[in-house]
């Protein structure tokens, strides 16, 4: 034993590093994880008896402190100057480009933060969704147009599985784990299967938040709109327009005036159906709630002005670069 570890100290002794190549060689060579030298020396030392395990031990923590040290100075000579004496450290440094947030990201951060304030905490769901989640839950009868293929993405039949076709889905998610009172947000991707073009595309996102409490109100739900709404546009002309969801009574669809497009439809909203809280088993004559979904490139096209959905997609990196996260 006494000869191998001298013949182990000899060559740590005798080692010079030419590269860091060298050098990460030597230091596996000995210290590596599974078959380092002094790691499979360490690993031995558990089978010796007590007395003999100080002795030995001590031995081969002293050889680990040996390469240690040989690395360490090593790593400080500058092997790229003994390498390469072309090296000139004075030439300018290529400059990095440093990427910007996608225009959708810099929404959906500016709604997160807006609704934050009022108490929403940030969930998130699955893209793939079964039928329950997206469909039954949420009251959406059997002949429902959503439910056919040429509207939804299906990814099997039979059990049904879809790519979600809104983020209500979440809604039923959240709130089969968690009892009331909830207050609760959350954005993502929702796919259905519509005509490209300038308005339309197969993948958009959507921001859903929800509440429900004791005594939840319509005029709540139109003071949490009238508050996102304002937040992320300044004064505008709200109109509420009556309309129909299956999971929200009374519904409605929210429609915001600019110059640029007259009235736009950025979202629907209601008061959730007690229909849909007993599927989640909450008690109905106890709460109350409201939610609202709200399309994120429809926000983002008032803000930037952008009326072509498709380019936020494209990934052209020209476009893409002008947008700032100022908010
Ligand atoms: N899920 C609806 C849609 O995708 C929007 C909505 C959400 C409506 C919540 C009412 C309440 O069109």
């Amino acid at each position: 034993m006494d000869q191998k570890v001298d013949q182990i100290k000899k060559e740590i002794n005798c080692f010079h590093a030419k590269n860091y190549e060298d050098l990460e060689a030597f230091r596996i060579k000995f210290l590596g994880k599974k078959k380092g030298i002094l790691t499979v020396l360490f690993k031995k030392l558990k089978k010796l008896p007590i007395h003999e395990r100080k002795i030995f031990g001590n031995v081969i923590n002293d050889l680990k402190k040996k390469v240690q040290k040989k690395i360490q100075i090593d790593h400080s000579k500058n092997f790229i100057k003994d390498e390469d004496e072309n090296f000139d450290p004075t030439i300018p440094g290529k400059s990095v480009v440093i990427g910007s947030l996608h225009p959708i990201s810099i929404i959906k951060n500016r709604i997160i933060d807006v609704l934050k304030k009022i108490g929403f905490s940030y969930v998130e769901g699955p893209e793939i969704e079964d039928d329950w989640h997206n469909f039954t839950a949420l009251n959406i009868p059997i002949d429902h147009p959503s439910r056919d293929m040429q509207d939804t993405f299906f990814l099997c039949k039979n059990p049904d599985i879809v790519l979600r076709t809104h983020t209500s889905s979440v809604q039923i998610r959240y709130m089969k784990k968690n009892s009331p009172p909830s207050r609760v947000l959350s954005v993502g991707k929702v796919y259905r299967n519509e005509t490209i073009s300038s308005r339309s595309y197969f993948m958009f996102h959507q921001a859903e938040g929800f509440y429900i409490d004791k005594k939840v109100s319509f005029s709540d739900l139109k003071q949490t709109i009238h508050y996102l709404i304002t937040s992320l546009f300044g004064e505008v002309k709200i109109r509420f327009r009556p309309s129909y969801f299956p999971f929200t009574e009374p519904s409605a669809e929210v429609d915001i005036y600019n110059n640029h497009t007259g009235w736009l439809e950025i979202m629907g909203c209601g008061m959730i159906d007690p229909e849909v809280l007993k599927n989640v088993n909450v008690d109905s004559e106890i709460y109350s709630g409201f939610a609202f979904g709200i399309g994120i490139e429809r926000v983002a096209l008032l803000i930037y002005q952008i009326d072509d959905i498709r380019i936020y997609f494209d990934n052209d990196i020209r476009f893409l670069r002008q947008f700032q996260s100022d908010f």
